[in-house]
């Protein structure tokens, strides 16, 4: 089982994650994307690290009372160890931390690993998107989590 830690990303991460981005999307982000949702106040952007390697990342942005989960991807290699999950997890309590309590995300409907993801941690779909993808036409599902304003919040203890 890998070793890793999650960690705000820094300037350091971008190679890793670029690197990440360009094997996992047809339409990846660009470069100078990557560096800006690391360093725009708007985004929050995690990796997981293992040693000194960037081997998983989300980024969320903020819009408006809303969190947008925007990328979450991990290395071929490290895939189904749980570093998915711990990538998720770190999006919504930063978007819980921002008092972002609606969050979406949009989805290739044949991504059923991605969908299984999502629907751990409650997400729903609440629309299509048709032929949003400009690759190949796939309709984009959009997904929401509606979290629970009231509940428990270990960052306030
Ligand atoms: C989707 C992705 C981020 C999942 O990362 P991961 O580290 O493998 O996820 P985890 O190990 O935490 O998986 C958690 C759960 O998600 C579900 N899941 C993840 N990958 C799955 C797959 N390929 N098939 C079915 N279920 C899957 C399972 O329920 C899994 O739990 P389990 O392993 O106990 O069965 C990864 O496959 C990936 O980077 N894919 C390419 C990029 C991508 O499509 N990103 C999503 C864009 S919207």
């Amino acid at each position: 089982m890998t070793e890793y830690r999650i960690v705000r990303a820094n300037i350091l991460h971008l190679v890793g994650i670029d690197r990440i981005e360009k094997a996992c999307f047809p339409i990846p982000w660009s470069t100078d994307l990557l560096l800006n949702s690391i360093l725009s106040d708007e985004y929050s952007t995690f990796v997981a690290i293992s040693g000194k390697k960037v081997i998983g990342f989300g980024i969320m942005m903020q819009n408006y009372d809303e969190s947008h989960i925007m990328n979450v991807a991990v290395d071929s290699g490290h895939r189904r160890s749980g570093v998915g999950s711990a990538v998720m997890e770190a999006l919504i309590d930063e978007s819980r931390r921002r008092g972002l309590y609606d969050i979406t995300l949009e989805v290739r409907a044949s991504n059923a690993g991605a969908i299984a993801l999502y629907e751990k941690y409650g997400f729903r779909t609440e629309g299509v998107r048709r032929e949003y993808y400009s690759d190949n036409h796939e309709d984009a599902l959009i997904m929401w989590l509606h979290l629970n304003k009231d509940e428990h919040n270990e960052d306030n203890c």
